[in-house]
């Protein structure tokens, strides 16, 4: 393989052969790399990315596969260096093998290009320093500095993928050394580069504490530079799901309470807590998943169309909507939430333990792995139209996915035609992993003489019918950073309004630890208490099956 670079600069490969046997996930993909949902290639700044938390599970998982791949199409502009920072010693060398070993586990070592990997991670380096030291702060100053003279233009982007705990140490040492401000860099030719915060999930435990973290970043930064993750918006059809809705005449119409009946978001996982039993045992399902993720999903499906696809428009849409949610009563939360934590079952054939016999978690601990919550939008577009998320661990099945239910037909027509278990109403679904992409329900006629009806799926996959497998969120969302470019990002005011929705919910749950809390067995599709939440409104939960097209 020769590598080159363009008139750009950017790094190129004649010869990117990933094929069959290559063990790449990127086979097939265009070779320009990432293209923006809304059109366009993608170039972002030559920049050095500080990783605080390099030596993490997010960085080995995702981070650092995520750098290499965009690498290996050419996106990383020549004089983008990764630089590390954390507690540990390691050379410059050792840093290397460190990230060589990320890149190895994720795409095995077979499908590793040695001339690519040296080159996605061109002259790593790393800073050794505590995390509330300003010498090693000092020492990444100088580090920058230097690397500005060599390419990065005194552009920067730390990426705070630390446990929460360490944000604001982080954000305030960042401030004290001088490196916050846009064109921090000493060096005058590189003066006008920019600086930009990226900042891992979750963004405080409750409203308050978002609040205080927001107070501590915004003495340091200005909003316009930090990027408060939520890599789920950064999936593909999450992005689609804008174009769907704005892109198209033909949905617009019925996306209100003249059409749809309900609404259900559920993001369900097979796996358990695996090792990250103590940052679970803190968070629960509500924390974990809800407030930073599906309530955002949520606004992207509520919100009115926006008058631009640039970051505030869209993010002023989702805020009106987000402010539009009725407070959940504090006397009656269960008619509104519920919590469930997994007892042993079986999971894809496997038995499997329950939650508090996972690893480092609490032999009593109440901490949910399951919730479920109702929420009602007060506005003239949603009125009476309920919106159920639910979230779980060791559920039945891995699958994340929006289910807009329409109503039934105002006359039955075909009552004598039907299928046993009568008109199926229309459900469009959105699955956002895996095998994304989304199928709409309509009733049809059987062929023959008689007239018998039977529910049928229009569906559209991206993997078969584009022929192109979607980036990984974690790919979008840097060089969505790298370019500036804040749409999928969480607001302040945004993360703040997420937690004022769930707070009677937080409140009235650690109120009574013990209590309101079912189980569920491992394997299933949640507790009964989750059921009964829907059939008090005369609906179920989805239960959807591999390969049902719905
Ligand atoms: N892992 C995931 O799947 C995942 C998914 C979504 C979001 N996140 C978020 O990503 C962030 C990182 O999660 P993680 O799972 O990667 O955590 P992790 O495996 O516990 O890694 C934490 C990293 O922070 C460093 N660190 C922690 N405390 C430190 C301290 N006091 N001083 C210096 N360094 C310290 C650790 O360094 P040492 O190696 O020296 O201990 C390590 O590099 C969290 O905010 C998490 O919520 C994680």
């Amino acid at each position: 393989m020769t590598v080159g670079r363009d008139p750009g600069g950017r790094l190129t490969y004649d010869e990117p052969d990933y094929g069959d046997e290559g063990g790449f996930r990127v086979a097939g993909r265009a070779e320009a790399g990432p293209v923006s949902p809304f059109g366009g290639a993608r170039h972002p700044d030559p920049c050095s990315v500080v990783m605080f938390g390099v030596t993490g599970d997010l960085a080995h998982r995702k981070l650092i596969p995520a750098l290499y791949d965009l690498g290996c199409h050419g996106v990383l502009p020549a004089g983008t260096t990764l630089v590390g920072y954390g507690r540990r010693e390691l050379s410059d060398a050792q840093f290397r093998d460190l990230l060589q070993g990320a890149i190895d586990d994720h795409y095995g070592v077979e499908g590793v290009d040695g001339d690519v990997c040296r080159l996605v991670l061109e002259a790593p380096r790393y800073v050794q320093g505590e995390f509330d030291d300003p010498e090693g702060f000092a020492r990444l100053a100088a580090l920058l500095d230097e690397l500005d003279r060599q390419g990065s233009r005194g552009n920067r982007m730390f990426y705070l993928a630390t446990p929460p705990s360490q944000f604001p140490v982080l954000v305030e040492q960042l401030g004290a050394a001088g490196l916050a401000r846009p064109g921090a860099g000493r060096d005058p030719d590189a003066a006008c580069g920019w600086t930009r915060v990226v900042i891992e999930k979750p963004f405080g435990r409750d409203l308050e504490t978002a609040r205080e973290l927001d107070r501590v970043i915004g003495q340091v930064f200005d909003e316009r530079q930090v990027y408060r993750i939520d890599h789920y918006l950064a999936k593909e059809t999450v992005q689609n799901l804008l174009v769907l809705r704005f892109a198209n005449v033909i949905f617009e119409p019925v996306w209100n309470r003249r059409y749809v009946d309900y609404v259900e978001i559920t993001a369900a996982e097979t796996l358990g807590v695996e090792h990250r039993g103590p940052y679970y045992e803190e968070a629960g399902a509500l924390r974990d998943m809800i407030t930073p993720h599906l309530i955002q999903l949520f606004s992207l499906v509520a919100m009115e169309p926006p008058v631009a696809f640039d970051a505030d428009a869209v993010r002023d849409e989702k805020m009106k909507v987000l402010r539009a949610v009725r407070p959940i009563p504090p006397e009656s939360i269960a008619d509104w939430a519920v919590r469930a934590q997994y007892v042993s079952g079986v999971v894809d054939g496997e038995e499997v333990p329950g939650y508090r016999d996972e690893e480092r978690v609490a032999p009593d601990s109440y901490t949910e792995t399951y919730a479920a919550l109702k929420l009602v939008v007060d506005n003239w577009r949603w009125q009476g139209v309920p919106f159920y998320l639910r979230t779980g661990k060791r559920m039945a099945r891995r699958v994340t996915e929006i289910a807009i239910h329409f109503k039934r037909p105002p006359v039955l027509l075909f009552k004598d035609a039907m299928a046993s278990g009568g008109l199926q109403p229309n459900v469009l679904v959105l699955r956002v992993q895996p095998d994304e992409g989304f199928s709409l329900t309509i009733e049809s006629k059987v062929p023959g003489h008689d007239v018998a009806l039977q529910p049928v799926a229009m569906d559209y996959s991206y993997g078969t019918t584009l022929n192109e497998l979607p980036f990984s969120a974690y790919e979008t969302v840097l060089v969505d950073a790298m370019e500036g470019d804040m749409t999928l990002f969480t607001r302040g005011d945004q993360a703040e309004e997420a937690w004022r929705i769930v707070a009677p919910v937080l409140e009235a749950w650690a109120q009574r630890p013990q209590r309101d809390i079912s189980i569920y067995e491992a394997g299933s599709w949640g507790p009964e208490a989750a059921d009964a939440l829907m059939a008090r409104d005369g609906h179920s939960w989805r239960q959807p099956t591999k390969g049902d097209g719905t």
